[in-house]
C-alpha cells in the first residue's frame, strides 16, 4: 500500500523529532502493509518547506531505511496550505513547492483551520492548477466542520477536479465521532476518494489496512478497491528516490 500523507520526516515540522522515531514508524507502517510512503511535511505561512530543503531530508532518511533494513520506500512531498493565491502561483510558476513525489500530477493542498485565512476563488484556483497538469488532493476535509457542514462547498471543489484525501484514523474514530461520521458520509457521496494515514508520531500511526477494510463495510469491495486504485495511479510515474 502507498500512504500519500504522512509526517515522518524526522525533526522537520511536528512529526518525529528524532531519526529513530520516523524509524520506528516506518517499520509499523510496513508491518500494516504499506510500502511506500509520500513525505508531506507542512507548507504554511509559519514553516515554507520548499523542494530544496525537503529532497536531501528525503533521501537521507532512505539511506537510513536501507541500513536498518527497513523495506519502506519515502517520497518527497509536502502539505501545502494555500492562503495567499499570488504567492502560490510565483511559488508554483518558480518550480519551488514540492508536490507529490517531487512531480506535478498531484498536489496535496490543507485548507487553513482559520477560515479567515482562506483563499477567494478556490473553485477557480482549482482550475488554474489543472490547466498546468496538477490535480489538486483536499487533505482531510472529513477533519474541517467548514466543509462537513457544508457539502455542497466540497461538492463545488469535486466538480471541479479535485479528489479528497480522507484520513484512515477519522474513520476509525481517533478524532472523535464528527469527523468520522463526516468521513464515512463522504466516502458515501464521493468516488473521487484517497486514503491515507496523516501520522505524526507513534500514536498518530497508521491504521490504513484497516481502514480499507472499514471502507468496504461502508461502501462494498468495488469501491475500496477502486479507492486503492486511485493511491496507486498516484504512485505511477513516480521515478526511483535518490538516496544518499
Ligand atoms: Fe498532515
Amino acid at each position: 500500500m502507498l500512504d500519500l500523507h504522512c509526517h515522518i520526516l524526522p525533526a522537520t515540522d511536528d512529526g518525529p523529532q528524532t531519526l529513530e522515531e520516523s524509524l520506528q514508524m516506518a517499520r509499523l507502517a510496513r508491518e500494516d502493509g504499506i510500502t511506500d510512503i509520500i513525505a508531506t511535511p507542512h507548507h504554511h505561512r509559519f514553516l515554507r518547506l520548499y523542494r530544496s530543503e525537503i529532497l536531501p531530508r528525503v533521501a537521507s532518511l532512505n539511506a537510513e531505511l536501507q541500513r536498518a533494513g527497513i523495506a519502506v520506500l519515502v517520497w518527497p512531498g509536502s502539505e501545502i496550505q494555500v492562503s495567499d493565491l499570488e504567492l502560490y502561483r510565483a511559488d508554483y510558476d518558480a518550480g519551488k513547492l514540492c508536490h507529490l513525489g517531487d512531480r506535478r500530477d498531484f498536489s496535496l493542498w490543507e485548507w487553513p483551520w482559520d477560515e479567515r485565512m482562506h483563499p477567494e476563488a478556490e473553485r477557480e484556483h482549482i482550475g488554474w492548477l489543472l490547466e498546468r497538469g496538477t490535480r489538486p488532493i483536499v487533505a482531510h476535509p472529513e477533519r474541517h466542520a467548514f466543509f462537513r457542514d457544508d457539502l455542497a462547498r466540497l461538492d463545488a471543489l469535486v466538480e471541479a477536479g479535485a479528489w479528497l484525501q480522507i484520513t484512515a484514523g477519522s474513520l476509525l474514530g481517533h478524532h472523535g465521532v464528527d469527523p468520522q461520521t463526516g468521513g464515512e458520509a463522504m466516502m458515501r457521496r464521493y468516488r473521487e476518494v484517497v486514503l491515507a494515514t496523516d501520522s505524526h508520531n507513534l500514536k498518530r500511526r497508521s491504521g490504513l489496512s484497516e481502514a480499507y477494510a472499514r471502507v468496504e463495510e461502508l461502501v462494498g469491495r468495488e469501491r475500496a478497491d477502486e479507492v486503492k486504485a486511485r493511491a496507486a495511479a498516484v504512485l505511477t510515474g513516480f521515478s526511483a528516490p535518490e538516496s544518499v
